[in-house]
């Protein structure tokens, strides 16, 4: 099953693909985590793309589009889960091309819905474990101890450049100017599946797991 999780920043898109990695083995394809490790890479293009998302504007189609037919290429698992991407109307023409190529199909959208208001909370509360890559946050998901990673053990517990109130702004625009239409292209693909995103984690995933289990 390969499927897409869509919705703002901060909807719990990471968070969701963890759980369903973990529960049915599924791969997941984020190109926000592609990108941060390409920032880290000391390449001028990974100078470009850091100075992009620390604004909050998207990357070029070019450059994510080339990440994930390299991932695509190599996909074992029992599914991706694409987490972020597509995010503009010629990444979701390129993803059903590659997936036609590698004889893959697409077979559910889930728009993850969750109030502006919210979203700020969950983006400056949030920080992730540098080496685990596990999603906490202050309020709702604090680790047991302060700086320590529950998952792994790791000390490296990191809170990225983009989550500012600014920046945020400037995703969020960027979400409704950009990657809402595609709401429309899925729905028209009759592949449109809505959740609401303000539940809790444990109730998100149940919905998620039930919409899953019907298609
Ligand atoms: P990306 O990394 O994809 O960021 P995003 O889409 O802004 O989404 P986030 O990762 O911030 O949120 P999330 O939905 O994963 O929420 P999470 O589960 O962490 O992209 C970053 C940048 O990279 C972009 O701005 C762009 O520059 C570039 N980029 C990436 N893909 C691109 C593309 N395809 N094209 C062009 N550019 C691209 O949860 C957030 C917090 O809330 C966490 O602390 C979590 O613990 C908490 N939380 C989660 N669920 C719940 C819940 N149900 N209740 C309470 N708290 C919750
Ligand atoms: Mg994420």
């Amino acid at each position: 099953m390969n499927i897409i999780l869509i919705g703002p920043p901060g909807a719990g898109k990471g968070t969701q693909a963890k759980r369903l990695v973990s529960a049915r083995g599924m791969v997941q394809l984020s190109t926000g985590d592609m990108l941060r490790a390409a920032r880290t890479s000391g390449t001028e293009m990974g100078q470009r793309v850091a100075e992009v998302m620390e604004r909050g504007e998207l990357v070029t189609d070019e450059i994510v589009i080339g990440l994930i037919e390299e991932r695509l290429d190599s996909l074992e698992g029992t599914g991706a889960i694409f987490d972020g991407f597509p995010r503009t109307l010629p990444q979701a023409a390129a993803l059903d091309r590659l997936m036609a190529k590698t004889g893959r199909s697409l077979d559910a959208v889930i728009e993850m819905q969750v109030d502006d208001e919210v979203l700020v909370e969950r983006i400056t509360g949030r920080y992730t474990c540098g080496d685990c890559g596990e999603v906490w946050h202050d309020r709702t998901r604090p680790t047991a101890q302060p700086g320590i990673c529950d998952a792994c053990g790791s000390t490296n517990l990191q809170r990225r450049a983009d989550d500012t109130e600014d920046a945020l702004r400037r995703r969020l625009m960027e979400y409704y100017k950009q990657t809402a239409p595609l709401l429309g292209y899925y729905f028209a693909h009759d592949k449109l599946h809505r959740v609401n995103g303000l539940a809790d984690m444990d109730t998100v995933s149940d919905v998620i797991a039930s919409t899953l289990a019907q298609v």
